[in-house]
């Protein structure tokens, strides 16, 4: 983390231009004299002095050229080819002001690793971390932190300054078919989750943006759905998730969703861009468009938008020559031109990237492996273990893998982030095979892997295409092992059943074996009809680019198991506050709303609002060693009007080290939330057999109070605070006494 603090202070970046700026390191004959020529390249001005003193020396059609971006990649639809000065196969350029010492921007996706856009000439071969989601599974910031920090670096290896990273919508719906992008289903975890992943990216002086702003919670129709909620429920928990990862991460970038939120368009809406991003939040940074995004000149610029992105994805190119005579005649005003100039630049030199000038350079990729793997393994939960069955022992002796290719490599998720590893795609010539798709298996092999760390055992491997030959295979062996995967992708949701004759193929196997065990590659929830039949489950989620070699050492037990869900896994779509898919029926292009009458009451706070018993609750994942509590203390916070401080003791009382995630959840003794708990605190320890820790955590008064009439309010009462081990496993439970207080909406920590 000291990476993150120096980033923090700004000194990586005035340390990082000394030695790196052009105008700085003896180039120039006489720095000075350069400075006093452009001052605004001065590291040791405020970012807010540099872009003030470099706006006031700007032409209008200069300031015009920072807020309008071109896609880097070829469009045949279009017959569209990207800019020549951009980078190929990128998601994004925008012009610099070379006169000036202002970069260009090269933006490029996404939340996994440096991303190539489908018709791109060459594939980028970059390391891939798992899923959003399975990050967010580790429930340990320092490992969303140290990703961050490596996809970032490989993205200015690559000649990018922009990482269009960052994705925290909530998980309202498991069969959005972007959850695995984000984290899951909890403002507080989600929040902290991907803002240290950002603050891991921009401490490369790369700008991360935060996205998608706000409510884009589920792909279909989502050009033009309306997201419909109450603005206080919204803010208490979609807009929550991204202000904490804001005030964890500092991203210099925020990118508007492609819906509707409440019938106005997100990327003109007034209320979402100014309000409460800039005023509420504090934003000092730039709002850019997602691809397609903006769909007008004057709303959008006077909403707040600041870059509009992706030509030539918009109908229109709103801030290009339309942007220009809305100036002329006085609908936008210049001042607010200034302001978006202002805002894009300013962002440029906070983050760094003016100050370090973009070098293509090698990538450690063998180092970057092991970042990527560490995450997979502390990410990947294992939801069942009846009879300890894992890890797999050294009396194993025939081992049978099955299905979903496991010989070849693991699944990774779809769309405009999908990363590619060396050596490209495992299994080519899937459905589909062009946008959403390919369907990309990284290469590296749960096979292999196994094979390497069970020398004495024979392992083989069925394809699973035929379930009686897999049974027949299972019989045959000590255990099975069944991958069952589900694919998912950016502009399509999925039901949330597993695709083809998987649920037939496990039912076949484990009667056929009772040692059965299923290894799930998914990008978030899948019903499990066969869960009470199958006694040991693991959820790898897409486990990214070493997710082969990350499962061996989880089902060996080289690793154990730390993985909690960051969402609750239903019993059945019956449970969800939608139960029919909204859109479902509807032709493309067909407007509909999906009304979130649920409020805030998402995920586990919707089971527990409804007394649902879900099939795996959030907060859940096994170990293979065993955690107790002790020593709850609460207390209102002296430090912190409104906060309340906790603290606890975890012990490992079992035999082998392990990791454990102790949760913190808290609820007011007379109700009056949106639900009966909440997540308040959580922490990662790694405690060798025998070892305790003592822990301590405070709780954000925003998660001790609601919202209305534009305040955060607590009532005066007895809150309970609980530690458990899940939200459906509590140890202890203590009781704090809170006076009533109240917040402004502008309160921050
Ligand atoms: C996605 C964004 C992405 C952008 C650029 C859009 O389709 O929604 O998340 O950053 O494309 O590729």
């Amino acid at each position: 983390m000291k990476m993150m603090r120096l980033a923090k202070l700004g000194l990586f970046a005035t340390v990082a231009t000394l030695v790196l700026h052009p105008a700085a390191n003896g180039q120039e004959p006489n720095r000075t004299r350069a400075l006093a020529r452009q001052p605004w390249l001065n590291p040791a001005l405020s970012p807010d002095r540099r872009a003030a003193l470099v706006v006031a020396k700007m032409t209008t059609d200069e300031k015009l050229k920072l807020v309008f971006g071109y896609f880097s990649s070829t469009f045949t639809p279009k017959n569209y080819v990207g800019p020549k000065e951009g980078r190929d196969g990128a998601a994004g350029y925008v012009p610099g002001i070379p006169r000036l010492g202002i970069p260009a921007q090269h933006q490029t996706d996404a939340g996994i690793g440096v991303a190539t856009q489908g018709a791109a000439k060459k594939i980028r071969e970059r390391t891939a971390l798992p899923s959003g989601l399975a990050t967010t599974a580790t429930w340990d910031p320092d490992v969303g932190y140290a990703g961050g920090r490596m996809i970032g670096s490989e993205a200015r290896s690559s000649g990018f300054n922009v990482m269009l990273a960052g994705g925290v919508n909530l998980q309202r719906d498991p069969r959005n078919g972007r959850n695995f992008e984000y984290g899951g289903e909890d403002p507080l975890l989600a929040g902290t989750m991907v803002g240290a992943q950002i603050a891991g990216i921009q401490s490369n002086n790369v700008i991360s943006t935060l996205k998608h702003f706000a409510m884009n919670d589920l792909e279909t129709g989502r050009d033009y759905h309306d997201a419909v909620i109450a603005p206080d429920a919204a803010r208490i928990s979609d807009l929550l998730a991204f202000q904490i990862a804001m005030e964890k991460g500092r991203p210099a970038s925020v990118m508007c969703a492609y819906n509707r939120v409440n019938s106005v368009y997100a990327c003109e809406h007034k209320w979402l861009l100014t309000d409460v991003l800039r005023r509420q939040f504090g934003f000092k940074g730039y709002v850019m468009s997602d691809w397609g995004g903006t769909h007008s000149t004057v709303a959008a610029a006077n909403a707040g938008l600041e870059q509009d992105s992706g030509f030539p994805f918009d109908k229109e190119p709103y801030f290009g020559a339309p942007l220009k005579a809305a100036i002329a005649k006085g609908l936008v005003s210049p001042a607010r031109l200034n302001e978006m100039a202002h805002r894009i630049l300013w962002s440029m030199f906070k983050v760094g990237v003016v100050d370090r000038p973009l070098v293509m350079g090698p990538i450690d990729m063998r180092a970057h492996a092991e970042v990527t793997r560490a995450d997979a393994e502390q990410g990947m939960v294992l939801l069942k273990n009846d009879g300890n069955l894992l890890p797999l022992g050294p009396d194993v002796r025939r081992i049978v893998l099955i299905g979903s290719h496991a010989d070849k490599g693991v699944l990774s998720g779809g769309g405009s982030s999908q990363t590619y590893p060396v050596g490209i795609n495992a299994v080519p010539g899937l459905q589909p095979t062009s946008w959403p798709g390919p369907v990309v298996y990284y290469p590296n092999a749960p096979l292999d892997a196994i094979r390497r760390l069970a020398p004495n055992a024979e392992v083989s491997f069925v394809d699973g295409t035929d379930p009686a030959a897999a049974a027949a295979a299972a019989r045959a062996a000590d255990v099975a092992i069944v991958f069952l995967t589900q694919w998912a992708t950016e502009s399509i949701d999925a039901p949330m059943v597993l695709p083809g004759n998987q649920d037939q193929l496990i039912e076949a196997v484990a009667s056929a074996n009772p040692r059965t065990i299923a290894v799930l590659e998914t990008g978030g929830p899948v019903l499990m009809p066969w869960a009470s039949r199958v006694p040991a489950i693991v959820e790898a989620w897409f486990p990214g680019t070493a997710g082969g070699d990350a499962i061996a050492n989880v089902l060996t037990g080289r690793v154990n198991p730390s993985g909690k869900l960051p969402v609750t896994f239903p019993m059945s779509e019956a449970q969800l506050p939608r139960p029919i898919r909204p859109g479902t029926g509807l032709k493309n292009g067909e407007m509909f709303s999906i009304n979130y009458t649920e409020g805030a009451t998402v995920g586990y706070k919707w089971f527990d609002a409804k007394r649902l018993e879900p099939l795996f609750p959030f907060g859940h994942g096994l170990s293979y060693t065993r955690f107790a509590y002790s020593g709850l203390k609460a207390a209102p916070s002296s430090s912190r009007r409104g906060a309340v401080t906790v603290s606890f003791t975890v012990r490992n009382t079992g035999r082998v080290a392990g990791m454990d995630v102790s949760q913190i959840y808290i609820a007011p003794a007379a109700g009056g939330w949106e639900a009966p708990k909440r997540l308040g605190g959580f922490k990662k320890v790694n405690l060798a057999p025998g070892e305790s820790r003592s822990v301590m955590l405070e709780v954000d008064p925003r998660l001790l109070a609601t919202f209305s009439g534009g305040m955060w309010r607590i009532a005066a009462g007895q809150y309970k605070v609980m530690l458990g081990a899940s939200s459906r496993d509590l140890r202890q439970t203590k009781t704090v006494r809170l006076s009533a207080s109240t917040m402004p909406d502008t309160w921050r920590p």
